[in-house]
């Protein structure tokens, strides 16, 4: 029995502990970056739109937060919109900021999509700069713009003829039903004159 009490309180003293720890972590700002591509295809020439959501999971404001993202050089990648930084003064605690460009890029093949970097004040009374990594997409195929025309195409062409085969299982049945329809009409019509 007492043993049963000690490992309570030794469990309780323990959860305790680590809430304790949890909260003093979080009292400063702390922010959680994710990097997104919302195509579902990357293609040479075509807009590629990238998504950054900036996260404040701590319990302070973050200031003077400056996201900035190296990974789409003039070289490879043009930008239709939007840029490679971006400020905010200051992200309120459990609150998001969203940041969305548009490149294009120039070179088909493999490319490493790599983190954007996040730099912050995590409190009013902090003077030590804090650097935080977004989420990294890896390694993307970037595709030969006549190559997603091909294929686009030939599933255009697939859908034509797949209408086009199937359409005799629509409309014979529909003539048949149709024709007979019109036939049981007529002889309800003789009936009745009679
Ligand atoms: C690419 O995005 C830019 C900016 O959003 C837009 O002006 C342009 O028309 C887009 N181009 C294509 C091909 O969709
Ligand atoms: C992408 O990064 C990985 C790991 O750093 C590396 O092994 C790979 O060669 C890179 N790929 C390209 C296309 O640069």
């Amino acid at each position: 029995m007492k043993c049963v009490i000690f490992l309570i309180c030794a469990l309780l003293a323990n959860f305790v502990y680590s809430e304790t720890v949890v909260a003093d972590e979080l009292e400063d700002a702390k922010l959680l970056i994710a990097k997104n591509v919302l195509n579902n295809y990357i293609v040479e020439g075509l807009n590629l739109t990238i998504k950054y959501t900036i996260h404040n999971i701590g319990s302070s404001p973050a200031l003077n937060v400056k996201l900035q993202d190296e990974n789409f050089p003039a070289e490879y990648f043009e930008y239709a919109s939007g840029f490679n930084v971006a400020q905010w003064g200051r992200i309120p605690p459990k609150s998001n900021v969203d940041h969305v460009v548009v490149v294009s890029p120039k070179l088909p093949g493999m490319f490493n999509l790599t983190s954007a970097v996040v730099t912050y004040l995590p409190s009013e009374k902090a003077s030590k700069v804090q650097t935080g990594y977004s989420t990294e997409l890896g390694e993307v195929y970037i595709q030969k713009l006549s190559d997603y025309n091909r294929r686009y195409a030939s599933q255009t062409i697939n859908w034509i003829l797949f209408i086009i085969i199937a359409s005799p299982s629509i409309l014979i049945p529909y003539f048949l039903w149709n024709s007979s329809k019109s036939k049981y009409q007529k002889s309800k019509k003789l009936k009745k004159s009679n």
